[in-house]
């Protein structure tokens, strides 16, 4: 299956520079050079750049020893024969959970504090590399008692609690890949998610606490399978936050009957470096999510070495704090793998910025003396719309890196966030990267890049990227296109999972040899890449990833929408939002049987059934038809123009060009959707 080619980058990404005052990128002149300080204590090197040129492989190789420990050490460093399926390091051996665990303690670090967490309603608990390397040799045998080998699948969809993390550990350590699914997705997509990989087990929790109330996840599960899930034989449930939850017998096991009585000595499974470490899937440009899969010993070596690097972490004094749940990339790389295999401490917290109040992100920065903070532009606008004086209350001073990730971050929030968060004394590093690419690219690196107010500005020591025109020239610069990856990295994803196809088509076919990322980018004057959004059906709202064609299919599958077009309109604070076209069926409409808002809240609830709240369109707009090419294709660069109250621009090529006229005059009276 062929995904739709991207557009190309005349037509505007859908994230487009307009509304984040990307538009004078070219002329930036703002610069922040290290301070000497920083410089004199920072991890990375400017060396690092020439001595990964000189021999990229043997730069990867020199990492995977140095900061991964091996039970069969590699003597292959990669194989790409069999491009674009890439092999790194894989006649070695090693385990995950071990690198990530078991090491620290053997070497004296187990009294390190490994988790400081941070319940909702202001629970903590504190767990050490020693109590970590404990909680995971329970669960492990415990998943092993229930039947769990090498190589079988779990999913898990739990709030962002110690176990979540413990989960995924566990499954690294008996070599069992983790399929972890946002607690935020609907039973649906958690159905699809399961079945697409087969899980044998899935890990739950009663629920979780979300804006300062129990929010359930069990009867999703439960939902999930009632629709039929041959391979699932168990679900392991937390107690979290002992609401009333319908039980299987046989089938459904609680963690604290299975994990506590289980013994706390467990060996480590040594797997080959290309044994699969997880899948995590991802919206494409088709309705079917794509199961990303990951393998070990190359993640683990970018994960730490980015880690390490792009946040010039000390593990003996730093306290880290990724604000990202476990059940996106950016928790698997930069909450798991990363810190844990460098031995850092690090916060997790799992609510919401704003409960009870909003300076709380700021109170717990206070409270631990949080030292390098990584979050998302979105987060950054929301607290700048907030104002000032709310962090301005906290004391902030411990900070010393500030990192941004998941979309565009807009001069203006990148200057707000060194600032005011920041005290115009941190390094602020924006980091490009993907689910895909399994850990960062581009980056500015803190002590040597003179950093650029919403640039990620260069590929890191050992990445090689470009920016190409249609017929995958290089621009020059000053020019603009398609954001590529040159040469094959050692995190790089190694396909979808059961879809060898679809991995080729997606990334491989759109320019030969060169891994297509789906963003358009420039490069400034200095060759500086800055990265301007999608470039295909894909939307970044608050820096999560939604297809158009996942969110068009959910809508149609009601019973009164004909037909529906999706785009991503330019939003202030969530970098993009969902804005719906729909068709409603002749019957409801000549029947009357729903007024416009009846219409938009029905419609709204149903999308976050199918998918999950977060795909909730912003605003549903019903019209009597859709713009549409000759040959059928709907052209939503029109409909993004009405999305964004914009001039509609060149319609010429419709094969009605009246159709924009209907839908102007639709438009008369929009119905805006509450906020939620
Ligand atoms: O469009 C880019 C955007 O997020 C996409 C990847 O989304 P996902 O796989 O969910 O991973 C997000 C966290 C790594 C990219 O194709 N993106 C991510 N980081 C940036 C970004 N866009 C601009 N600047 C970034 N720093």
């Amino acid at each position: 299956m062929t995904e739709p080619s991207a557009a190309p980058p005349t037509d505007a990404p859908p994230n487009s520079p307009g509304a984040h005052g990307l538009e004078n990128l070219l002329s930036e002149e703002r610069r922040f050079p290290p301070s000497s300080e920083f410089a004199a204590q920072a991890n990375a090197t400017a060396d690092a750049y020439a001595w990964a040129n000189a021999d990229r492989p043997g730069f990867w190789a020199d990492q995977a020893r140095d900061l991964l420990t091996w039970s069969t050490p590699f003597t292959q460093t990669l194989d790409w024969s069999d491009a674009p399926f890439a092999r790194w390091f894989a006649d070695g051996r090693l385990n995950a959970a071990y690198n990530a665990v078991d090491r620290h303690v053997e070497e004296g670090r187990g009294d390190r504090v490994a988790l400081h967490f941070e319940g909702e309603g202001g629970d903590t608990r504190t767990l050490t590399y020693a109590d970590l390397l404990r909680e995971v040799s329970r669960a492990a045998n415990a998943m092993t008692a229930l039947g769990v080998r090498t190589g079988d699948r779990v999913a898990i969809y739990l709030p962002l609690i110690p176990e979540a993390v413990v989960t995924m550990l566990a499954c690294a350590r008996i070599g069992a890949p983790h399929s972890v699914v946002f607690g935020g997705f609907s039973a649906e997509a958690l159905s699809s998610r399961i079945l697409d990989a087969e899980a044998k087990l899935v890990v739950t929790a009663d629920g979780g606490f979300r804006r300062g109330k129990p929010s359930a996840l069990k009867p999703a599960v439960d939902e999930a399978l009632a629709k039929g899930a041959p391979s699932v034989a168990h679900v392991l449930v937390v107690r979290r936050t002992g609401q009333p939850v319908e039980w299987t017998q046989g089938r459904d096991v609680w963690w604290h009957d299975a994990v506590e009585a289980a013994s706390p000595e467990h060996t480590p499974v040594d797997v080959d470096a290309e044994h699969p470490l997880f899948i995590l899937y991802t919206s494409g440009t088709t309705g079917k999510p794509k199961g990303i899969f990951h393998t070990t010993g190359g993640y683990l070596t970018q994960a730490a070495y980015t880690h390490l690097n792009v946040f010039d972490l000390k593990p003996e004094t730093d306290v880290y704090w990724c604000t990202a749940d476990v059940g996106w990339i950016t928790g698997h790389t930069y909450v798991v793998y990363g810190p844990l295999l460098n031995g850092a401490t690090q916060v997790i917290y799992e609510g919401t910025p704003d409960t009870p109040h909003r300076g709380r992100w700021w109170e717990i920065v206070q409270k631990y003396g949080v030292t390098i903070l990584y979050t998302a532009p979105t987060a950054i606008r929301t607290c700048m719309k907030w104002g000032a004086e709310i962090p301005g209350k906290f004391d902030l001073s411990s900070l010393r890196v500030l990192g941004s990730v998941g979309e565009p971050i807009n001069p203006e929030a990148w200057m707000w966030y060194r600032r005011v968060i920041g005290g115009d004394r941190t390094p602020v590093v924006d980091t490009w990267w993907q689910t895909e690419t399994g850990a960062i690219m581009i980056s500015p690196l803190p002590g040597v890049t003179a950093a650029k107010p919403g640039s990620a500005q260069v590929p890191l020591p050992g990445i090689a990227a470009d920016v190409v025109d249609d017929d995958a020239q290089p621009v020059p610069n000053g020019g603009g296109g398609y954001l590529v990856l040159t040469e094959p990295w050692p995190s790089m994803l190694r396909g979808i999972w059961g879809d060898p196809e679809r991995y080729k088509d997606t990334y491989w076919s759109r320019f030969a040899g060169l891994y297509f990322a789906g963003d358009g980018a420039k490069k400034d004057d200095d060759g500086d890449i800055w990265l301007l959004g999608r470039v295909d059906d894909v939307m970044n709202v608050s820096g999560h990833r939604l297809s158009t064609t996942e969110i068009e299919s959910a809508l149609v599958s009601h019973p009164w929408v004909a037909e529906a077009a999706v785009v991503g309109a330019t939003d202030e604070t969530t970098g993009q939002a969902v804005v719906a076209f729909v068709i409603l069926r002749s019957d409801v409409v000549e029947g009357n049987a729903a007024d416009a808002a009846t219409v938009q809240e029905t419609l709204r609830t149903h999308v976050a059934k199918e998918i999950g709240p977060i795909a909730k369109p912003r605003q549903i707009l019903v019209v009597a038809e859709l713009p549409k090419t000759r040959s059928g294709k709907i052209m939503r660069r029109l409909l993004r123009d009405v999305a964004e109250n914009r001039q509609v621009g060149d319609s010429t090529t419709l094969a009605d060009s009246s159709v924009m006229d209907l839908i102007a005059q639709g438009l008369a009276t929009p119905v805006a959707a509450s906020e939620d």
